[in-house]
């Protein structure tokens, strides 16, 4: 089971649940991005592990030096007291003279965020003091702001330590899958109409599983190298065609993006829809 996920419920699962997918049993759960390959030690320098009591919890990306970008199902049922984000990480095991780590001074999910459908499922966190940027930590763009999402078959990447077993092991660094961008029209199909607007899909594109899983949640769909994708959600069987990958559709937030990031300057006040580490927390 992933950390702090009750039942069935891991945080990306939800939809396929409530659709009562057929399950498999627990011991056969998991795989890191499947269908995947370890890329180059920090080639991916926006890469950010969002951690809980010492464990991996989900991905993101690094907008700025003080924020990054993640899903905004990541931090539900968290206390954000405990939560930690490492940049600069490769082999999230080892000691890394490249790793950075920040805790989490506030915490803004998008408003219209909705947990059972996943609608708006994103969220920025900022950072308790500014990253150092070189090669092992860096920024990722955006996508125009009101872009539509890659047209379908745009081949695009994602990336996470997403866990390799039930036991939470990690892979041996960083894991990264090629998939396509699937129409929406399709992946909503496949969803039985589940799909909110500002979602978008994506499938292997051949008749190999390629795509995220468990703990790859808020990590960034690269297409021409910007942000176009958060991870959202997927089926109860990673990389199942039955149940193509969800993700929040970046350029639809872009606007809400800056606005939150451009209020958050050296000493705000609480932003609206912020919950401090302090406050909320169970
Ligand atoms: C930021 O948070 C980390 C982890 O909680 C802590 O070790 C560090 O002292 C904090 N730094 C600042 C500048 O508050
Ligand atoms: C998905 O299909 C349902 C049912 O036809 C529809 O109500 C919904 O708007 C669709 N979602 C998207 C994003 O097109």
């Amino acid at each position: 089971m992933g950390p702090g996920s009750g039942g069935w419920g891991r945080p990306l699962l939800t939809v396929a649940t409530a659709l009562m997918l057929p399950m498999k049993p627990p011991s056969s759960w998991g795989a890191q991005i499947v269908g995947g390959r370890e890329v180059r030690p920090h080639s991916r320098p926006y890469m950010a592990s969002l951690r809980f009591q010492g464990q991996h919890h989900c991905g993101g990306f690094v907008l700025q030096d003080r924020w990054v970008v993640s899903a905004a199902h990541c931090l539900s049922h968290r206390d954000l007291r405990k939560g930690l984000v490492v940049l600069g990480a490769h082999d999230l095991r080892a000691a890394e003279p490249t790793q950075q780590v920040f805790g989490i001074d506030a915490v803004t999910r998008h408003p219209d965020y909705h947990p059972v459908t996943h609608a708006n499922d994103i969220c920025l966190l900022r950072l308790n003091r500014s990253a150092v940027l070189g090669p092992a930590v860096g920024l990722l763009g955006l996508p125009r702001r009101g872009a539509r999402p890659p047209a379908a078959g745009t081949r695009c990447r994602v990336a996470g330590w997403g866990f390799v077993s039930d036991f939470e092991e990690l892979p041996p660094g960083l894991m990264e899958a090629e998939v396509r961008v699937l129409g929406l029209d399709v992946c909503n199909g496949s969803w039985r109409g589940l799909l909110s607007p500002a979602m978008f899909c994506t499938h292997s594109g051949d008749s190999h599983r390629r795509g995220f899983c468990s703990a790859d949640s808020g990590g960034p769909l690269v297409c021409r190298n910007r942000a176009h994708g958060v991870v959202s959600f997927s089926g109860l069987w990673c990389g199942d065609p039955r149940t193509p990958d969800v993700y929040t559709q970046v350029s639809a937030f872009v606007a809400w993006i800056w606005d939150v990031v451009g209020r958050g300057g050296p000493q705000p006040g609480p932003l609206p829809g912020t919950a401090r580490p302090w406050e909320g927390a169970p």
